[in-house]
């Protein structure tokens, strides 16, 4: 499988955001990853579910919605009927993991679940055959621009070995060319890139990066 980079737009302009979107859609993103912060799962709040509808609109990559909040049960449904394409909610957010990655997938959305840096894979491991998608923090989430922990890349032997064939592992916090590389030498198959990508002078070079 050749590897799914997408984008992360909390690096992007928000005040000029269809031109930043088109800016990665040219330069040859597979998927745009939208990061929605609630300020209580995390110390931080960025955007919800009207951006998503609006960015709908302006672009035809899939969308990977990225839920750091609260009670994700509540909000799945809201995030799908705006356009997102992939849900991914937070392992230790969600009280009935197998419940929610049903309701996503009834959805017609692919379903993903993510784990912070301090929580074990093994906590998720029941989920695995059920998932389109794991999603692994290597910062810990909330913010743009951290740097990569190494450790937290080593639960992706551990999931692959547990997983169907098709599982996409995807990494998310501090990639760039080298811990991306890193990332898909441990069996990563979808990277996301905030900082890396948006601070390049050459977008379209730095998402091939990602890939080789
Ligand atoms: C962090 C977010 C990430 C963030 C990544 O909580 O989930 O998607 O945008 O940013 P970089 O690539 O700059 O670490
Ligand atoms: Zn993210």
């Amino acid at each position: 499988m050749d590897t799914i980079v997408s984008p992360s737009i909390l690096s992007a302009d928000f005040a000029n955001l269809e031109r930043d979107i088109k800016l990665v859609e040219n330069g040859g993103a597979d998927w745009l990853h939208v990061d929605v912060m609630d300020g209580h799962f995390v110390p931080n709040i960025t955007i919800g579910v009207p951006v998503v509808k609006s960015i709908r609109k302006i672009t035809s990559l899939p969308l990977d919605v990225h839920l750091m909040i609260e009670n994700p049960e509540k909000y799945v449904e809201a995030f799908a009927n705006a356009g997102a394409d992939i849900i991914t909610f937070h392992a230790e957010a969600s009280k009935d993991s197998l419940n929610l990655i049903r309701k996503i997938k009834s959805l017609n959305c692919k379903a993903g679940i993510s784990i912070k840096p301090k929580t074990s894979p093994e906590i998720i491991k029941d989920f695995l055959p059920e998932v389109d998608m794991v999603l692994v923090m290597t910062v810990e989430p909330g913010f743009g621009g951290q740097s990569f922990m190494e450790d937290c890349a080593k639960k992706i032997p551990f999931i692959k070995q547990h997983s169907p064939e098709n599982l996409i592992i995807q990494v998310d916090g501090g990639i760039n060319d080298k811990t991306g590389k890193l990332c898909r030498d441990l069996g990563a198959n979808s990277l996301v890139a905030g900082s890396y990508i948006y601070n390049s002078n050459d977008i379209g070079f730095a998402i091939k990066s990602l890939k080789v």
